[in-house]
């Protein structure tokens, strides 16, 4: 059944794509990201395209191929510092920008996104 209130609708397939197309390209040019990412994106991209599809309301694509997300215990492996969280954001927020994504539905979008960062949160940021 469709349903177009949902923000995935509202924003669209393509729009997703491009905006974590631009948010990877950040990451891989961000000096606190790039040292705990794959060199290569593509499929870190592909799995979030999947993800955030199912985020926003669309179809769970993410699920059908990898199961429940379990976001948390899937990021354990990397150490994500509230600086990384901030800089996670900041791409995201840059990202944004760069395609023009506006309006309510970007900042509800937002708004989830800054509670799912701080809830990835898993080491503490050094002294420094
Ligand atoms: C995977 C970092 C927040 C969704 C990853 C990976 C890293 C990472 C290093 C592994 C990439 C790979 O091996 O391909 C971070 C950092 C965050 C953050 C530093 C800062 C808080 C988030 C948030 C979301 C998210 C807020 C969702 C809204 C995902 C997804 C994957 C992923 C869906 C793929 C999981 C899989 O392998 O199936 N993240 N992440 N991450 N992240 Fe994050």
């Amino acid at each position: 059944v469709e349903k177009p209130k949902m923000p995935y609708n509202l924003i669209g397939e393509k729009k997703l794509s491009m905006l974590v197309d631009a948010f990877y390209n950040r990451v891989s040019k961000h000096e606190l990201l790039a040292p705990i990412f794959p060199e290569d994106l593509t499929e870190t991209a592909r799995k979030q395209k999947q993800f955030l599809t199912q985020y926003l309301g669309g179809p769970p694509l993410y699920t059908e191929e990898h199961g429940h997300p379990m976001l948390r215990a899937r990021h354990l492996p990397f150490p994500i510092t509230e600086e990384r969280a901030k800089a996670w954001l900041g791409c995201m927020h840059d990202a944004m920008d760069e395609v023009e994504l506006e309006g309510p539905v970007r900042e509800d979008f937002f708004h989830r996104l800054v509670l799912t960062a701080h809830h990835m949160v898993n080491t503490e940021t050094p002294e420094r």
